[in-house]
């Protein structure tokens, strides 16, 4: 596979990358969704299990329906998990108009084989490294965790072709973001400890 010229380091690239929630029409194209699945597959993967699998949908009426599909069943999610109380609204998901995947042209599933002992962590890996390379070929991308509950829905995975024994682990839309992209503010990292070897050791 050819890849594509980046000018960004890979440290320029973590700091760049946000969460893109307004998209432009443009679709992307085939190679490119080659290129990223290609980063998603080079993630460790712990005792070698490569427990992933994608689903590439593109067809702007299904996202529609799957995000029409979507919203109530997180805001019940939300409710039993009393999510209401952890300062965040919730209030959009009640809105007819919102598109849970944000009108993006793309949406990659990543599926992981439940039997594996770590599929959460390599599909999240996985998931980092798609979203890594995208923001290093000038592309947006966001995690859409709130489509879980009805993207796991059995019907839901047999229409989207995915096997019984897999789970959708991570949802991420992915296209031309339609806005100007800051760098994420992060509080500094909390140091629980340094426990360094004495020279006597
Ligand atoms: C597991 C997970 C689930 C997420 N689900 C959603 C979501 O449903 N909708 C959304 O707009 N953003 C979602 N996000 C994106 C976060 O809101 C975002 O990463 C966070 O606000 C930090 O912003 P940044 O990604 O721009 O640095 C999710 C992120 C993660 C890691």
């Amino acid at each position: 596979m050819s890849l594509p010229k980046v000018e960004m380091t890979i440290f320029e690239t973590i700091l760049a990358r946000r969460s893109v929630r307004r998209y432009k029409a443009r679709k992307i194209d085939r190679t490119t969704i080659n290129i990223l699945l290609e980063a998603a597959v080079r993630a460790p993967t712990a005792i070698h299990q490569e427990p992933w699998a994608f689903v590439i949908i593109q067809d702007k009426q299904l996202l529609r329906k799957l995000s029409d599909q979507a919203k109530p069943l997180f805001l019940a999610e939300a409710r039993q998990r009393g999510l209401e109380h952890s300062g965040h609204s919730f209030e959009i998901f009640n809105d007819p108009d919102f598109n849970v995947y944000y009108d993006a042209g793309t949406l990659i599933l990543i599926c992981g084989r439940a039997s594996a002992p770590f599929y959460l962590a390599d599909c999240w890996l996985a998931a980092e490294n798609i979203m890594l390379a995208a923001c290093a070929m000038g592309l947006g991308t966001c995690v859409i965790g709130s489509a879980l509950p009805a993207l796991n829905i059995a019907e839901t995975k047999t229409q989207l072709n995915i096997p019984e024994n897999f789970l959708i682990v991570a949802p991420i839309v992915v296209g031309y973001p339609d806005d100007v992209i800051t760098p994420a503010l992060r509080k500094p990292p909390v140091i629980l400890a340094t426990l360094a070897a004495t020279l006597n050791d």
